[in-house]
């Protein structure tokens, strides 16, 4: 009994000792904010491309109106002021968060599922943030000298693949069906629990604590972005059946006689091997780095529910990839965003004869 006990303890220390030199091994091979692009990510772009576009045509036959692939549900469209905060630390004072200024916004908040399917489904949320008056170049050459800068989350600080390769395959799975679907969950079943992590029910969208997932630079370092609300309302999910749409009635009740506000965070990566960029399932602690404020968010009491204001909402693009080139998005999953978002955006507005125009203010509509 006692020689079994010493020869488990003497197991234990060599598995120990054994993870310990290969996550030393891992830091030394790994540099902060620096990317390592694996193999076939641009082919694995390329495929979720065509799989999205086909989807969209099935989606949405003509001549009926052609949404976004993801995050086609608008909630609303809302006016929002951002101020950076006064006295950041000198590390941080990076492109939009250099000086104290207040920008115009428009925030879209959306669910990730469609149009169809109630609010109080279990669903991933979506919340984009549009800074308008932000001068410098912009990373895409389409949008060099565009004066906004976005800032793209969703209800949850992580992401449910590891790379774009990984997610192709998931998008291929669902577009087959529920059976291909079923096959492809049971067979990759740590994604299948990430995946029922990120859906969840929410009461009231202002109450939402939201995560980039993916990091971004801040200058010559990498930081993830955080939303969080400053006084969550308490609100609670609606009982009995509730209406399809009551995250939107919610929102427009809050905002006919109350200011909403909001806080934004960076979270600097301090440990490469622990706060990986190339792979946004994992959630970087926060007690190895605590979430920053480097700006409040106000959304001043309004009316946003107009038909045309959600026509236009829904007739902007967002994407990690309207962005100042000290902000550049960073990690595979993003790398692949910015052919996904840039493609698809145009693909929907063609389909619709529109074009596709980045703001210069808010504009108001009746
Ligand atoms: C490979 C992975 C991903 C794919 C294929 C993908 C695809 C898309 C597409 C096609 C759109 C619509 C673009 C347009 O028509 O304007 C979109 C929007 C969106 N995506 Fe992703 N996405 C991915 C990863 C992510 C991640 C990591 C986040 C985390 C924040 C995210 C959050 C959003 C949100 C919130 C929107 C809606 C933005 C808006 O309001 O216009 N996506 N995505």
């Amino acid at each position: 009994m006692m020689a079994r006990n010493v020869l488990r303890l003497c197991l234990l220390v060599l598995l120990a000792l054994s993870f310990a030199s290969s996550l030393s091994a891992q830091r030394k091979d790994l540099l902060m904010a620096t990317e390592y692009p694996p193999k076939g990510e641009a082919e694995a772009t390329q495929k979720i491309i065509k799989l999205l576009k086909e989807r969209l045509e099935k989606d949405y036959p003509a001549p009926e109106r052609t949404r976004r692939d993801a995050h086609p549900k608008q909630h609303g469209l809302v006016k929002a002021e951002f101020t950076v905060v006064e006295g950041l630390p000198k590390q941080y004072r990076v492109g939009v968060f250099a000086e104290p200024a207040t920008y115009h916004a428009w925030i879209r908040y959306s669910n990730l599922s469609g149009q169809k399917s109630p609010d109080i489904a279990k669903d991933s949320r979506g919340m984009a943030i549009k800074l308008m008056g932000v001068e410098g170049e912009k990373i895409l050459p389409a949008h060099a000298t565009a004066s906004t800068q976005d800032f793209v989350f969703m209800s949850t600080q992580i992401f449910v693949t590891k790379d774009v390769k990984t997610f192709g395959k998931l998008l291929k799975s669902i577009n087959g069906g529920k059976v291909s679907a079923g096959v492809f969950f049971l067979t990759h079943l740590g994604l299948l629990k990430l995946f029922s992590e990120v859906r969840i029910q929410v009461a009231n969208l202002f109450d939402v604590e939201w995560g980039s997932t993916t990091p971004y630079l801040l200058g010559d370092r990498a930081v993830k972005y955080a939303v969080l609300p400053r006084t969550p309302s308490g609100s609670e999910l609606p009982a009995g059946t509730p209406s399809e749409n009551y995250l939107r009635e919610r929102m427009v009740a809050t905002l006919s006689d109350q200011d909403i506000y909001l806080d934004f965070f960076i979270q600097v990566q301090t440990d490469p091997v622990l706060m990986p960029i190339e792979d946004p399932r994992v959630k970087w602690n926060r007690n190895l780095s605590p979430f920053i404020k480097v700006a409040s968010i106000k959304i001043p009491r309004q009316t946003f529910d107009t038909p045309a204001q959600q026509l236009y909402g829904d007739q902007l693009s967002f994407s990690p990839w309207h962005a100042l080139k000290v902000h550049r998005p960073l990690g595979g999953l993003n790398r692949g965003r910015r052919a996904i978002y840039e493609t698809m955006s145009k693909f929907r507005h063609d389909r619709n004869g529109e074009v596709s125009e980045e703001p210069e203010d808010w504009i108001t509509f009746q």
